[in-house]
């Protein structure tokens, strides 16, 4: 109770003192815009086609920390506003996060500049244009291109490896319900069944022996690539949707 009383007792005087000065900035105690703001303005497509388990939002991130400081959905009709982004933030980032607001996937992102800390009262702009933000197309550019580079050789279907074109305009037809090149009885990819789909068991680190070319199980397998590895197998199991 004491503290309390305490509490209170100062707090009169706070009030008391701030009204003797007369100096009141009603901008300056607005909480409203408290920190950076960021918005971000484009054509995203693509939203209806993640599980539950993701979300797509315009987020701020720290520069050691994988989980967003302040993050908000990004549902369908631009443009989006983020406030109160403390200035510890990094990158204001347009990201698929999962739960517990872990970054998956990058999909476009702007770096927060030691002027922009100082101006805070400029708007940040991420402007992404046109942006497919679906679950087949932010794979295929994140694993097939970006970190399997898989078209060096599985690219154009006439001399694609396995006969399998992994070229983002193939990819698709070349693996759902796609018979196997080099073991007929197995399934490139099986809409639903991740675990009996042949890409997925190709992949899977410590899988070797499957083709001839030995590196495969090597190419999702760190930390982030793991993410990477999950978010195709979820594709699956969510019915590997085009
Ligand atoms: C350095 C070349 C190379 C790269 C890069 C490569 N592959 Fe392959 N892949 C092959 C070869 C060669 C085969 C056929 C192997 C065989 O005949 O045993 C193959 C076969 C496969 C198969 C089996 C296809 C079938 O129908 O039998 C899958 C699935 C596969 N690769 C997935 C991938 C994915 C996904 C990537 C990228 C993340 C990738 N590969 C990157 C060389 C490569």
């Amino acid at each position: 109770m004491k503290k309390i009383s305490i509490f209170a007792a100062l707090l009169s005087l706070l009030v008391f003192a701030a009204c003797d000065s007369g100096n009141i900035y009603p901008k300056e105690i607005s909480f409203e815009h408290d920190g950076l703001v960021a918005k971000l303005t484009g054509e995203i497509s693509g939203f209806d086609q993640w599980p539950e388990e993701y979300d797509l939002v315009l987020a701020a991130f720290g520069k050691d920390s994988p989980y967003s400081i302040v993050q908000k959905h990004v549902s369908p009709g631009s443009p989006l506003v983020l406030d109160n982004i403390s200035p510890q933030a990094s990158t204001i980032e347009l990201a698929i996060v999962d739960r517990l607001r872990e970054r998956i996937v990058t999909l476009d992102k702007v770096e927060v500049t030691d002027a922009m800390r100082k101006n805070e009262r400029d708007t940040l702009r991420l402007e992404v244009n046109k942006v497919d933000a679906g679950m087949f197309s932010t794979l295929k550019r994140v694993v097939f291109v970006e970190k399997g580079e898989c078209s060096r050789c599985h690219g154009h279907p006439d001399k694609a490896a396995g006969g399998m074109s992994l070229l983002p305009e193939h990819a698709y037809a070349a693996l759902v319900n796609h018979t196997a090149t080099v073991d007929p009885t197995q399934t490139r990819v099986v809409p639903g069944d991740a675990d009996h789909s042949f890409l997925v068991r190709v992949l899977t680190p410590g899988n070797s022996g499957l083709t001839h070319y030995a590196d495969h199980p090597n190419i999702l397998n760190n930390e982030q690539d793991l993410k990477y590895f999950k978010l195709l197998k979820d594709w699956i199991n969510h019915g590997a949707k085009e």
